[in-house]
């Protein structure tokens, strides 16, 4: 019924967006990860279909069903999002990427399970690929990349290099440590910086309003 009631504002452009966490292996059974739920991503896809865009949705794992009218393609690890991610932007629109993608992951996975033979047990971590600065990189003329900031001090000076250093033309910044913020909650609280320097702080929302409100933003961006 929603769908019925959305204006269009999206048909014929082609959205790519990233959700969720990415697991780093080390063994068949353990892994590095954090508590990402992929909610903000998947609000984002959802919003984006309902506005007639072609939708492809790259993600991590979640508990989170497929969402309906849009494509989701499921991934592991940081370098298969990688992978994945740069084949699909090549043809993006409008690319958000809304993953919280592992910065590390183990040098080596273990073949089999690992025994606790000993005391200790030392894991050495390899940094990953940085997947948004590399679209940054090359970003195809008309292209919007939007990321997201994930922080628990200098909110908008972090977000704001970020915006910059990955080349991008919105970030979401994310204040960790906000009550209603963050990883797993239902709601979030958000400033979003676009690369004109302007700042608009949203009051504690739903997911799906957040979604909605970015994507307006992000239209009027494209206007620009
Ligand atoms: N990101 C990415 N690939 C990575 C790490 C992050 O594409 N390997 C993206 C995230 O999806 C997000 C943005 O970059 O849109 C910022 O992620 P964040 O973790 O806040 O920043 P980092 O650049 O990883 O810097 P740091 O964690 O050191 O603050
Ligand atoms: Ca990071």
């Amino acid at each position: 019924a929603r769908r019925a009631l959305t204006p269009q504002t999206l048909q014929g452009k082609k959205v790519l967006v990233s959700a969720g966490p990415t697991w780093e292996p080390f063994d068949p059974v353990r892994f590095i990860t954090n508590p990402s739920s992929g909610k903000m991503g998947f609000a984002l896809a959802a919003e984006a279909a309902r506005r007639g865009a072609s939708v492809d949705l790259v993600t991590g794992p979640t508990t989170l069903p497929d969402p309906a009218g849009l494509t989701t393609h499921r991934i592991t690890t940081a370098r298969d999002m990688e992978r994945v991610v740069r084949t699909l932007a090549e043809e993006a629109h409008l690319v958000i990427m809304a993953a919280a993608v592992s910065d590390y992951r183990p040098e080596e996975a273990a073949p089999h399970k690992i025994k606790k033979d000993d005391e200790e047990l030392t894991i050495r971590l390899v940094r990953n690929p940085d997947i948004l600065a590399g679209l940054g990189k090359n970003k195809k003329p008309g292209q919007i990349l939007v990321g997201f900031a994930a922080e628990t001090e200098h909110l908008v000076r972090n977000a704001t290099e970020k915006l910059q250093r990955k080349n991008l033309d919105l970030i979401v910044a994310n204040d960790l440590t906000q009550p209603g913020a963050g990883f797993r909650s239902d709601t979030n609280v958000v400033k979003v910086l676009d690369r004109f320097g302007g700042v608009e702080e949203l009051p504690c929302l739903s997911k799906e309003e957040i979604a909605r409100r970015l994507l307006d933003r992000i239209e009027s961006l494209g206007a620009r």
